[in-house]
């Protein structure tokens, strides 16, 4: 049985080009938020940056099939002395979204650290 293997270049929020329930398993490492080393002042604020994440939440659990998984490569973030709790957060938006369990699997080479 062969595969076929599509690359997208779209815009997680609205993934139009993606049928529902069509998708079995999904991995996304997402800008972490304002991170000093990669993405300082990316986002206005840390509204804008889970108006992102809650954007996708919606349309990844249109998208992904019954029972498929959503795999979150993320952090908590400490940026100019201020601590952003983004695990428990987008934790609690995919709770919203409709998915069942969510386990945050903390473990990192950065300094940075998640409860
Ligand atoms: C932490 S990087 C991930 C890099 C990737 N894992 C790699 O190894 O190249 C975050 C990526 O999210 C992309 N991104 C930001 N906003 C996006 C959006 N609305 N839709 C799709 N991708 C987005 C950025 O362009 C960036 O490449």
């Amino acid at each position: 049985m062969g595969t076929v293997h599509r690359v997208v270049f779209g815009n997680c929020r609205t993934m139009k080009e993606i049928h529902d329930e069509s998708v079995h398993l999904m991995v996304t490492s997402p800008p972490y938020y304002n991170a000093p080393f990669d993405y300082p002042d990316l986002f206005r604020d840390y509204d804008e940056f889970f108006g992102l994440i809650r954007d996708l939440s919606r349309d990844l659990y249109r998208v992904l099939a019954p029972g498929r998984v959503a795999c979150f490569v993320t952090d908590d973030m400490l940026v100019k002395g201020e601590k952003y709790p983004v695990v428990a957060d987008i934790t609690r938006l995919m709770l919203d979204a409709g998915f069942d369990i969510v386990i945050a699997l903390c473990g990192s080479n950065q300094k940075a650290t998640c409860e």
